[in-house]
Parts: C-alpha cells; structure tokens; sequence
C-alpha cells in the first residue's frame, strides 16, 4: 500500500515541461471526459464488493459512480488540486505517482478513463497495473490514440516552431496505436478482449482558450504574460479554420483507444 504522499507535486512531469490542474478549469472545461465515460463504464461493469483501482481519478466523478455501484473503489492521482475535490466528495482517494505503484493481487479490476496518456512511460504504469491486480482481474479504459486532438498538437508544434524551439518537444502525450497498445499490454501477461478505435468529434462547451488553459498548460506556461495571451491567441487562430464551424462552435477530433484486458491467471 501507498503511504502518504503528500511530498508529490501537482503535476505530470513530461520531457519539455509540467502539466498542473486547476480543478475550477478542470470541471469548467472536462466535463466531456465525464460524458464521454458511459461505455467504458458499461464496460468495466463493476460489481457490489469488487476491490477496484481507478487510476488518475482526478476529481473523482467517475470513481463516485464506480462506489454507488457498490463496488469497494480507491481512486488515485498524482494532482493533489483534483484530490482535493474527490475527498470533499467523501471518496476513498490516494495521491500517487502511477508510474510507481506497489500493490500487489490487491484489485479486482483497474479503471483508467483520460489518464494513461498523460503518462509518460506506461511500461512502468502497465507493469504496476499487471503487479496490482489478482490473477484474472480487468484492465479497462479508454485513452488518446495515435491522432488525437492532432489539430491541437500540430498547431502547438508549430507555435512552438515559430518561436525558435523544438517543434518535437512541444507535446509529450503518449497516443499509441492499437498495434504499440496491445503489444505493450501483452508484453505483461494481459489477454486483449476488447480495443477499439473510437473517433469522436467532441464540442467545446465552455470557450477555446479555456480548454487550451487547462489541458495544454504545461505549454503555455512557460511562457510570462504578455507572451503567454499572444501565444494564447496565436493557437486559437491556427486552429479556427479546422475546429471552429461557421456558427462559431468549436469542436476538437478525439481519436480513443477503448480496451477491455484480462490479467493471466498465472
Ligand atoms: C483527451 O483525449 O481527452 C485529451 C487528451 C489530451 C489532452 C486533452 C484531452
């Protein structure tokens, strides 16, 4: 079991930069994460009394669904921001680094909903997973694949471009393929039952910069103000001819993997 972890930052930490939530952006601008959770959840299909992991639970929506179902939930993160939101919710939550988990046969199932590619070496996460689970437990989730959000990436790579860095270093979110996804989740004893490809075109409800301020801001943030509103606008403005329709509504292409896996009962 993890012990108190309070010494770890709010962040994700990739090769460029450092992802930080604000959990009023975070319910402001990620309410689609939440909506978009249903299948994954009729996937998981957790029952009353299953000892089950939600990885990155981030302010702890869907692992309230997951308890009312009556199954026994521990949700963990490394944002001590979103935690914050999860305990007030009266939620069983642990703050910790996924990449270094260390329990062992403890879990029925691991549910993971927009977490994993957030992380930045998942043979490290899977491996943990695979440790964590009891011989024939369920990894289920959903997260970016290859071409998510590639509007997005591509018009930061080139911002990042025009102001002399490294386009290649502007993102680090981990988007496999079906093909990496599975291989990976083989390499540690896990039988694939379900991956699947699910494209979706995912309407902004809140504003642009809003969800650009939330989910890129290990991008923005290196940058002081007033660079960082011009940069600001400079991505909004890249990306308006291909997300912005002629009614002014904003939309982003996400491109999911979906997977249902079986741990090896060996
Ligand atoms: C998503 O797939 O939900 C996502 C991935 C990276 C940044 C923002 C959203």
């Amino acid at each position: 079991m993890h012990g108190p972890l309070s010494d770890l930052p709010n962040d994700v930490s990739g090769p460029t930069a450092t992802q930080r939530w604000s959990a009023s952006d975070f319910a402001k601008n990620g309410r689609f994460i939440h909506d978009m959770a249903a299948p994954i959840f009729a996937l998981l299909a957790p029952k009353p009394g299953e000892r089950i992991l939600d990885l990155g639970c981030g302010d702890g929506t869907l692992t309230a669904e997951i308890e009312a179902a009556g199954a026994d939930v521990l949700g963990l993160d490394i944002s001590a921001e979103l935690l914050a939101v999860a305990r007030m919710k009266g939620l069983s939550v642990q703050q910790a680094d996924a990449h270094a988990l260390d329990y062992v046969q403890e879990f029925d199932a691991v549910f993971s909903n927009a977490a994993l590619h957030w992380m930045q070496s998942p043979e490290l996460v899977i491996e943990g997973v695979a440790r964590a689970l009891r011989p024939g437990g369920r990894f289920v989730g959903e997260l970016g694949g290859h071409g998510n959000i590639a509007a997005v990436a591509t018009a930061l790579r080139a911002v990042e471009k025009a102001r002399g860095g490294e386009p290649e270093r502007a993102v680090s979110w981990y988007f496999p393929t079906t093909e990496e996804f599975e291989t990976l989740l083989s390499e540690f004893g896990f039988a694939v039952h379900e991956l699947a490809v699910v494209p979706r075109s995912t309407p902004i409800k809140a504003d642009m910069e809003g969800w650009l301020r939330t989910f890129c801001r290990f991008f923005f943030d290196r940058f002081e103000e007033p660079e960082r509103s011009d940069v600001l606008k400079e991505v909004v403005a890249l990306l308006k001819p291909s997300l912005c329709d002629t009614q002014g509504l904003w939309a982003v292409n996400h491109i999911r993997l979906r997977f249902s896996a079986e741990r090896s009962t060996a």
